[in-house]
């Protein structure tokens, strides 16, 4: 389970302190699917990346189970990033040298897992997982923007984690190109039980999730929880 609370988040910027979390607090348990909306610049980006535990909050806790994010080590907090989250960004952040295949076996090689014929077989079925088992050997600029975001999405499951962190996967995409990339997304959660915390601005995805956080200027105005949304289905 992922846990914040009372988180604050400030940023000093000369002599003017932007508050961008005002006291954020919220459960989102393992293998739940959480839509996170709200307008730009309500701090839902800097929220995930709390959650991630990418950054520290200026005060309040983020918990990872029974571990306080910020408590941690440097290497502790990475090492449990790596085996437990698997994070996509709105830009896919794909290395432009490396394959796709290449660009989703990464993840393992950092763990310090051997660059061997296993490592590559596992990361082309995170491909194909994610419809490109035609395009192993492509580089990411002979890849759509929806391709790319899949290799993304590939390079994100290739240690298997209990949780998907997604900041607008589908911003830089089309929207038939973005339906198909939520598509996924959903049919993995459903699929593989992985739990899925998506930032998104579409409502559809928004309303099939099982708890919606609403979130703006810094601070949750609404929480509809797992419970009232279970119950529509
Ligand atoms: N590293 C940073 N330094 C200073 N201000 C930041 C930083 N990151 C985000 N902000 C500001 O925090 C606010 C919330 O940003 P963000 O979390 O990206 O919002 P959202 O993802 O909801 O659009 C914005 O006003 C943004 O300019
Ligand atoms: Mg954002």
């Amino acid at each position: 389970m992922i846990e914040a609370r009372r988180v604050y988040k400030e940023y000093v910027m000369g002599k003017v302190t932007l508050q961008v979390l005002k006291g954020v607090s919220l459960q989102i348990d393992t293998g739940a699917f959480v839509a996170i909306v709200g307008p730009s610049g309500a701090g839902k980006s800097t929220l995930l990346h709390l959650l991630a535990g990418l950054d520290t909050p200026t005060s309040g806790e983020v918990r990872w189970d029974e571990h306080v994010v910020s408590r941690l080590s440097d290497r502790k907090r990475a090492e449990f990033r790596n085996r437990t989250l698997g994070i996509v960004f709105q830009f896919y952040h794909l290395l432009p040298e490396l394959s796709a295949v290449e660009n989703v076996m990464l993840p393992s090689l950092v763990r310090g897992a051997r660059n061997s014929h296993a490592l590559r077989e596992q990361a082309t079925a995170c491909l194909k997982q994610v419809g490109l088992a035609q395009r192993v050997r492509h580089k990411p600029r002979e890849l759509s923007g929806g391709e790319q975001q899949r290799v993304a999405i590939a390079r994100a499951l290739i240690n298997e984690p209990k949780l998907l962190l997604c900041d607008e996967p589908t911003g830089n995409l089309d929207s038939k190109t973005g339906a198909e990339v939520i598509e996924l997304l959903v049919g993995l959660h459903q699929r593989n039980r992985v739990g899925l915390v998506v930032v998104t601005h579409q409502m559809k995805l928004a309303e099939s999730a099982d708890q919606t956080i609403v979130l703006e200027d810094g601070r949750v105005v609404d929480h509809e929880g797992v419970h009232a949304q279970k119950g529509k289905r």
